[in-house]
């Protein structure tokens, strides 16, 4: 199939240029002022901005044993609903994923159900090396805050010196974490000192190794500054748009890890987003019931707002048209090795959203694909959408409508 998009405006080379898209099967084939191959289908964009589609590299997808809170259907939909073609999934499932059978059932589990395109990470638990060296998956995930148990630097260490795939940490130092239990209330338990001690040895272990590491969802300035060359930098919406005053709308529902943090440090992440000194905006999509909000559990669904989100930031002028793309396309397909992703050049896989960027309305939560129906954005006004969502050459939504098809995503290891 060729597919035309006529009367774009596209992001190439850094600048906003009138252009046609030529699309053939999967992938972008040409892109030129005026393109005289007759297509079988034409989109007209009307004039608007043709930017790549989002890849979110930090999404609990749920599914297995917890299908009740989110499954690869409700996910993947509402990442199509965000404007994201391409997530990266997270092993903290149950059964987690921890060794190359639960991957390879997992991968089979997505094929069959993702309207997306899909990574998935492997978790270390440190003692599971070896699976992690001949897994079929070149993204590895490591919780220092015990989630898939407790894990020591020294084997963190080992894992940084033999394994050369990407490694991202939930830097939350699980010590720490169990020291102030006494403390109760959640931001004083998990405090800004258990991420500083975690970022600091996960930091240093980088270094001596000379290996690049990537830090999940950074919230505040002291760990941020410690970083170093060798560490990339991600952080979510909701440490960037609210801070630990939701509690007093919220109370525990208002759990996140790490937790939101006092102003000064969301206001710091605003300036170094600004400055470019962070690699990646990620959703950290991480759906639970309402039941299990009002519990406690930690983390929001987010999936669903991605576009909105992201496109009011550039509305409000925190962040240029140059930056959406580096943070949300162009640095997550370079850092997690996802290959002809996040950009719009010749041969790419033509991943493409037109967007609408004057488009205004309110965030409704009862909305959401996913299943998870909670969140602090509820009622946020935004300004700036997606219109139309292409994933592979694939018209996927329009119209407002999700159109694409169940299964069609692919795994990124076989693109
Ligand atoms: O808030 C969070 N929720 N942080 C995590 O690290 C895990 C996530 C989840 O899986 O619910
Ligand atoms: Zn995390
Ligand atoms: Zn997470």
């Amino acid at each position: 199939m060729i597919l035309k998009i006529e009367n774009a405006r596209v992001f190439i080379a850094n600048k906003i240029t009138y252009a046609e898209i030529l699309i053939e099967d999967e992938r972008i084939k040409k892109i030129a002022k005026i393109i005289d191959e007759k297509p079988d289908e034409k989109i007209n964009a009307k004039n608007r901005l043709v930017i790549p589609a989002f890849i979110d590299s930090h999404v609990h997808v749920r599914d297995f044993f917890e299908r009740y809170k989110e499954d690869y259907i409700t996910a993947s939909k509402a990442a199509i609903a965000g404007g994201v073609t391409t997530i990266l999934e997270m092993p903290n499932t149950k059964p987690e994923i921890v060794n190359c059978e639960i991957l390879n059932a997992r991968i089979e589990l997505a094929r069959k159900k993702s309207y997306v395109d899909f990574g998935i990470f492997i978790g270390f638990n440190g003692k599971n090396l070896d699976e992690i060296l001949s897994a079929r998956t070149n993204l590895v995930k490591v919780y220092m805050d015990g989630t898939l148990g407790e894990i020591d630097y020294k084997d963190v260490e080992q894992l940084v010196e033999f394994s050369d795939k990407t490694i991202a940490f939930h830097a939350e130092d699980y010590k720490r974490i169990k020291e102030n239990r006494e403390k109760k209330l959640h931001h004083l338990v998990r405090d800004e000192y258990a991420e500083l001690i975690a970022v600091k040895k996960i930091s240093d272990i980088a270094k001596k190794y000379r290996k690049r590491i990537h830090i999940c969802h950074v919230t505040c300035k002291d760990s941020f500054l410690y970083m170093n060359e060798y560490t990339t930098k991600e952080v979510t919406f909701h440490h960037i748009f609210f801070t630990n005053n939701l509690y007093e709308r919220f109370g525990v529902m208002a759990n996140i890890n790490p937790p939101l943090r006092k102003l000064s440090d969301r206001n710091f992440l605003i300036e170094m987003l600004m400055k470019n000194r962070i690699d990646i905006i990620a959703s950290d999509h991480a759906p639970h019931t309402l039941d299990e909000k009002i519990k406690g559990a930690p983390g929001f669904p987010c999936l669903d707002i991605f576009a909105k989100l992201v496109l009011t930031l550039m509305n409000y002028k925190i962040l240029t048209l140059e930056q959406v793309i580096n943070y949300c396309c162009k640095n997550p397909a370079k850092i997690f090795g996802i290959k002809n992703k996040g950009e719009i050049l010749p041969n790419y896989y033509a991943d493409l959203l037109i967007i609408d960027y004057k488009k205004e309305g309110i965030i409704k939560q009862e909305e959401f694909y996913s299943k998870s129906k909670f969140t602090p954005f509820d009622g946020f006004k935004y300004k700036g959408d997606i219109d139309t969502v292409i994933l592979r050459g694939e018209i996927v939504y329009y119209d407002n409508e999700i159109i694409g098809k169940k299964g069609y995503g692919k795994y990124i290891g076989d693109l």
